[in-house]
């Protein structure tokens, strides 16, 4: 497995995000035993940056991500994520980023994951309320005790990312960036300039461009809980549409020999030594053949073909997730 850089921090070039081992797209508990073999698969293939994040379960994720850990904690770079949930009895799903917050935060995320420190902790949505300096500062305070290694933020705009850097280096951004979701690459200069890695999550948008989900009832079998039987880009004539997309990326990849999910990733992986995808999965052979990728080719034609593919129809987000999302 090849690695990248985060700023100053290294890792695998292809990442695990571990959300929907038990949140987003399927109820926790559904098949720990499975979603943590996925994670020693993953160590086993060289993978070193496994994401969670407190809201997601909440907690039952994290708590997931330490049990799967347990004596192998040394052999990755283990990123979480604060700052939706407000530990003051607000609960989940608030924006909370404040000094006291954090302090409160990083105390349950150390406890459920069974470590003593984290390595890249990042704010999960910028909060308005609180300024990023005060976060930075209180993320800083942190870093000096030793309780996290690095700091990243999630989903946040130019401005918060000059301002949140100017108080403490910031390692990575993490923001949605894949073949149908481009708009990070208006920020890449900007973090190339701050030496500022992106981790690009839902690299194979949703599942939507392995090609595995195909029709209207594939949508409808998904689990209740599933955000993406409310998100704008899996319903109704966008969807239809937006099949497309996934027709265009399986032809790449019967050129290359690989699978859709394969070409996806490759295909982020050509835009720069400073970029990880954390394609998330709860299944072995998925693992498997999602860190394969690292071995993936694509011709300059092929990327080219990629860069102009069919845009997708819809937002990439409800319009009630986009309030928290930064542009
Ligand atoms: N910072 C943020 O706000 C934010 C937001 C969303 C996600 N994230 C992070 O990013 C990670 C990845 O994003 P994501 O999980 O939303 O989306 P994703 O990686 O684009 O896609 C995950 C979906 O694709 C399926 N899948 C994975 N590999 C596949 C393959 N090879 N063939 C067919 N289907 C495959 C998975 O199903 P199975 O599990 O059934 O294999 C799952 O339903 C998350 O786990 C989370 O850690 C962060």
């Amino acid at each position: 497995m090849h690695t990248a850089h985060l700023g100053k921090l290294e890792v695998s070039r292809i990442g695990l995000g571990a959300m929907g081992m038990s949140h987003g797209y399927t109820s926790a508990g559904t098949d720990d035993a499975e979603s943590i073999r996925t994670i020693h698969r993953a160590l086993d293939l060289g993978v070193t940056l496994i994401d969670t994040a407190e809201i997601y379960g909440p907690y039952t994720n994290e708590e997931l991500v330490g049990r799967a850990l347990q004596g192998r904690r040394d052999q990755v770079v283990l990123a979480t994520k604060f700052g939706l949930v407000a530990h003051d009895g607000r609960g989940p799903w608030t924006l909370d980023s404040s000094p006291a917050n954090i302090r409160l935060a990083v105390e349950g995320s150390l406890r459920r994951l069974g470590t003593d420190h984290i390595d890249l902790y990042y704010q999960h949505r910028v909060d308005p309320n609180t300024p990023i300096e005060d976060t930075v500062g209180a993320l800083a305070e942190l870093v000096r005790q030793g309780k996290i290694g690095h700091i990243g933020l999630s989903e946040a705009w130019t401005d918060t990312i000059r301002r949140a850097h100017a108080v403490h280096p910031i390692s990575a951004l993490q923001s949605e960036y894949s073949l149908w979701t481009r708009d990070q690459e208006q920020i890449l200069p900007l973090l190339r300039e701050l030496g500022i890695g992106l981790v690009a999550y839902s690299p194979l948008g949703r599942g939507f461009l392995t090609g595995t989900i195909r029709t209207a009832e594939d949508v409808q079998r998904l689990d209740d809980s599933d955000f993406r039987k409310n998100n704008p880009r899996f319903t109704g004539e966008n969807f239809e549409r937006n099949l497309r997309i996934a027709e265009e990326v399986q032809a790449v990849a019967d050129q290359v020999g690989a699978t859709p999910a394969q070409v996806a990733l490759a295909w982020l992986l050509t835009k720069g030594d400073d970029i990880v995808p954390i394609p998330g999965t709860k299944r072995v052979h998925r693992v498997e053949e999602n860190t394969a990728a690292d071995a993936v080719e694509l011709t300059a034609e092929q990327v080219a073909f990629l860069d102009r593919l069919t845009p997708a129809e819809g937002g990439h987000h409800t319009d009630d997730q986009m309030q928290m999302i930064e542009r």
